[in-house]
């Protein structure tokens, strides 16, 4: 058997490298929240992020090939093609929140787009816009123009994920607003493979790279609820945490409310019972 070499931890996952070509992405079941991971696991969560992904990569290879070759049967693995990982992180929003909003309310624009007047927070946006920001090594990733990250990536690749992305978002978005889920915005990460073709990595769609909002009670004017971390937010607000870390430990109802919130994500967007995938990851591919 050939050696795996651990190439890197992020907050969530973890990176192998099987051979020159493959890596191994392994979702743990950390849970991170403004930025800090919390010392208590939401058990199986790791396996939604993994399973979500996944059906997702193979519902979008008409939009652009992506990185996906094999599930592992822990259903929180995935085999995948090593791609030279483009400089920017590709983000789209629909609704204005989080960072785009606070551009908004200081600008009038995100990212270099100039938005109509007088949107109101969680608003949606007349038309999906491409916001790109750049990889902080450390730190909160920063929005940049469009013409700032054509310039890191050049102007036609940019061109190409700036299409790609917006269509990608266009097609879940509708999928997900049918299932009861609105997808606020969301970011990707693309990457050029061995033949310099365009080629879309990372986890995609998922509640960790998204922000997912529940449809029913979507109201304009303010802060919408996380589909999936309210439980958390709301018990970290609650125990006065300063969003320093360490983050609290979490009580087991919080973590059982979690769990059934991202469990759910996933049984709603994929129409797959949960168990189904545990007993079989490969059903999401189908
Ligand atoms: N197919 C791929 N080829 C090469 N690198 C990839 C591929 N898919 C994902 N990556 C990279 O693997 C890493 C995944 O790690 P992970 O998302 O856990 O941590 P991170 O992005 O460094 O930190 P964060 O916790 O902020 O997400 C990212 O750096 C991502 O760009
Ligand atoms: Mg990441």
């Amino acid at each position: 058997m050939s050696e795996v070499i651990h190439v890197g931890s992020g907050k969530v996952r973890e990176l192998y490298a099987l051979d020159e070509e493959r890596l191994l992405l392994v979702a743990s079941d950390r849970i991170s929240t403004f930025d800090v991971v919390l010392p208590t696991e939401i058990p199986d969560k790791g396996r939604v992020l993994t399973g979500l992904s996944a059906f997702w990569f193979a519902r979008t290879r008409d939009i652009v090939p992506n990185h996906l070759h094999a599930l592992r049967p822990d259903g929180r693995s995935t085999e995948c093609r090593r791609l030279e990982m483009l400089p920017i992180e590709c983000v789209v929003r629909g609704y204005l929140a989080g960072s785009g909003w606070k551009d908004y309310r200081a600008t009038g624009a995100v990212c270099g787009h100039a938005l109509p007047e007088g949107l109101v927070e969680s608003a949606r946006l007349p038309a999906p816009i491409f916001t790109p920001a750049t990889k902080a090594q450390e730190g909160h990733d920063e929005n940049i123009t469009r013409d700032q990250a054509a310039e890191l990536v050049g102007r036609k690749l940019f061109d190409e994920a700036e299409r790609v992305s917006l269509a990608l978002y266009r097609y879940a978005a509708e999928y997900a607003a049918e299932r009861g889920i609105l997808i606020a915005d969301t970011k990707f990460e693309l990457g050029l493979d061995a033949n310099g073709e365009l080629t879309l990595g990372d986890e995609v769609l998922t509640p960790d790279s998204s922000r997912f909002w529940p449809a029913d009670g979507y109201a304009t004017g303010g802060a919408q609820p996380s589909y999936d971390k309210q439980f958390v937010r709301d018990f970290c607000d609650a125990a006065g945490w300063d969003k320093e870390p360490p983050g609290p430990e979490l009580p087991s109802d919080v973590v059982d409310g979690t769990r059934a919130r991202y469990v759910e994500a996933f049984e709603r967007l994929s129409g797959i019972p949960f168990a189904d995938y545990v007993a079989d990851p490969d059903v999401v591919l189908e």
